[in-house]
């Protein structure tokens, strides 16, 4: 069985990379500091997949009791790195909170990969390395834009610092996955997003709208170049983006790279208005969103898709659940929390 550790394995995407990498037969040994997340996130994965994987309450910065899982857990074949500060705003009041934590995380990996033979590196990189693009649909191809934030600099940095690294002939094989905006739920909700506090994001904000919590979403802007003024984005199933990074460790691990760095688009190639997407909810679920128009919210990019065929032809990989039926186990997931009494 092969083992793969996953930092972050506890978090959002994480957690349901960790189903999917278990629902293939790896062997998955999670990593996670917790600060965003719970350990019964390792529960509720058993509760799907049936077996419980390992977990080591471990900060990625602290080099010793990195170094001490690597020692614990022996033939790890490939890292999924998820493990990162992930708020726009709170990065710009905390910026060097921000690169502590994403660049020393990923040196530390680096370093302790050629010690315990660990070959394969899988990076959770984002669309927000093209900025405001030029050309849509975007393509791997585009140039990479200044940062907009220290958050959005630290995954490029982390990209170059994975490109150098290869480069000076450490035995490194690596994937970049740069995701667009990932959404919904798994199908059971068992898993799925926790905001902590006010979310910023838009599906939780509109979910907690939709439910009660909060009083009406607002709309950031709908004066921009775009058909219905508000902004467009690629918005990806999680359990699609999931899958794309079992299909990045079969990569690298079946030797079908081309490079020994490849970055690859994980988004869906279609764009989706703020408006239209809060239409699609509630035809989705019939519950209704009360929303409001307010200003533009500072540092948004206007529009921005994905075109995802390099990851579509090389990977084998494709987003296939429609928006409808993604937003619907956006709503399962609120609904869960209320039931469980969360929120
Ligand atoms: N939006 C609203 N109201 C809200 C929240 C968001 O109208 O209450 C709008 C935004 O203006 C934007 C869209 O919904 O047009 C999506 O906003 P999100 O905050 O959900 O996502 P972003 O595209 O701004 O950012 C996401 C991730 C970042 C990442 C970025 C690019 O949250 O971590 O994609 O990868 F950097």
């Amino acid at each position: 069985m092969k083992r793969i550790l996953v930092t972050g394995g506890t978090g959002f995407i994480g957690s349901h990379t960790v189903v999917e990498l278990q629902n293939q037969g790896f062997d998955v040994v999670i990593v996670d500091n917790l600060s965003n997340s719970k350990e019964t996130v390792v529960d509720s994965i058993e509760k799907i997949t049936g077996v419980k994987p390992a977990f080591e309450k471990v900060d990625c910065t602290d080099f010793a009791a990195l170094e001490n899982v690597f020692r614990k857990y022996d033939g790890i074949e490939a890292i999924i790195h998820f493990a990162a500060s992930k708020a726009v705003g709170e990065s710009v009041q905390k910026p060097l909170m921000y690169y502590r934590n994403n660049i020393v995380s990923l040196i530390n990996l680096l370093e302790l990969m050629p010690k315990y033979g660990v070959r394969g590196f899988v990076f959770s990189s984002s669309c927000t390395v093209y900025g405001e693009p030029d050309e849509l649909p975007v393509t791997e191809n585009a140039p990479i834009k200044p940062a907009e934030s220290p958050y959005g600099n630290t995954k490029q940095i982390n990209e170059e610092i994975i490109r150098d690294t290869v480069k000076s002939g450490a035995p490194v094989n690596a994937v970049l996955l740069r995701y667009f905006n990932p959404i919904g739920a798994h199908p059971t909700a068992l898993i799925g997003e926790l905001p902590n506090g006010v979310p910023q994001n838009l599906i939780p904000y509109l979910t907690q709208t939709a439910i009660g919590i909060r009083k009406e979403l607002s709309v950031f802007g709908d004066d921009y170049n775009t058909p219905d003024g508000s902004c467009i984005r690629d918005y990806i199933y999680v359990v699609d983006l999931a899958k794309a990074h079992v299909c990045a460790i079969n990569r690298i691990l079946n030797n079908e790279q081309k490079e020994k760095v490849e970055a690859f688009n994980i988004g869906t190639g279609r764009g989706v208005s703020v408006l239209e997407l809060i239409n699609a909810f509630e035809k989705a679920t019939g519950v209704k969103v009360p929303h409001r128009i307010v200003g533009r919210r500072a540092g948004d990019i206007e529009k921005i898709w994905a075109d995802p065929q390099l990851a579509n032809n090389e990977l084998g990989w494709k987003a296939d659940t429609d928006l409808e039926e993604t937003l619907r186990t956006a709503w399962k997931w609120q609904l869960k929390l209320r039931e469980d009494g969360v929120m």
